[in-house]
């Protein structure tokens, strides 16, 4: 099956001051996603942004919102990001003790589900409640800031839950990938099976409407 690339530009990197200018941006190098990264302090060190700045968002754009929750007990903030107006809402697995019903929270809101396993948490944690996502995002970073070098044990990763969804008639559950992605490693992330490409450094340095184009080239050479 061939599976669609989708370029999410992370906010975390754009310019705060000027927000809707580097949305603009995005849209204008035909960016699919904006990834809005919401950070605690808690479960990781470091905060960041909340459902008042994707409500601030939704106006202004059409593109999905792409809203990855690292925060401790999720359960508690779904309803208000969906109605602040996520798309996609993406949770911890190390955060959520009763995984099925917070997907299915997610779902309940009529948003697409997914789940996040940071780089060293056993893919297996995932197969029981892989049915349940619409997408699992593989970190590539340990969460919690931008700019962090990529770590390789992810494509060892993605081929093998690839590999296994494929066998598991989950053929439709999508693999996004997340951090340290650049338009320079980003066709082996592909070629290992992530479809959905979560970038920040890599596109809010230099141009950012001619790094969405060409990682979206590169990507979309290496689809297999
Ligand atoms: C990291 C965040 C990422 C981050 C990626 O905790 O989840 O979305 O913004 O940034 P880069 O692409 O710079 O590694
Ligand atoms: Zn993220």
């Amino acid at each position: 099956m061939t599976r669609r690339i989708q370029i999410a530009p992370s906010l975390l990197s754009a310019d705060f001051a000027n927000l809707e200018r580097d949305v603009r941006r995005c849209e204008e190098g035909g960016a699919d996603m904006l990834h809005v990264d919401v950070m605690d302090g808690h479960f990781v060190p470091n905060i960041t942004i909340g459902p008042l700045v994707v409500q601030a968002l939704r106006p202004i754009t059409r593109l999905t919102l792409d809203v990855h929750l690292m925060i401790s007990d999720p359960d508690k903030y779904i309803k208000q990001f969906a109605e602040a107006g996520a798309d996609n809402i993406s949770i911890h697995v190390e955060t959520c003790p009763h995984l099925h019903r917070s997907l299915a929270l997610i779902r309940e809101q009529g948003k697409r589900a997914g789940a996040v396993l940071n780089p060293v948490t056993p893919l297996e944690y995932i197969y029981p409640a892989a049915e349940y996502c619409d997408f699992i995002l593989l970190m590539s970073v340990n969460p919690g800031f931008g700019g962090q070098p990529f770590i390789p044990s992810f494509l060892r990763r993605a081929r093998e839950l690839r590999t296994w969804l494929d066998g598991n008639n989950l053929t439709h559950v999508e693999i996004q990938v997340d951090g340290g992605v650049k338009i320079d490693n980003v066709a082996e992330v592909v070629a290992a099976g992530a479809n959905v490409i979560v970038s920040g450094s890599g596109i809010f340095s230099g141009s950012i409407e001619d790094n969405i184009r060409t990682m979206r080239r590169r990507a979309t050479e290496s689809l297999v």
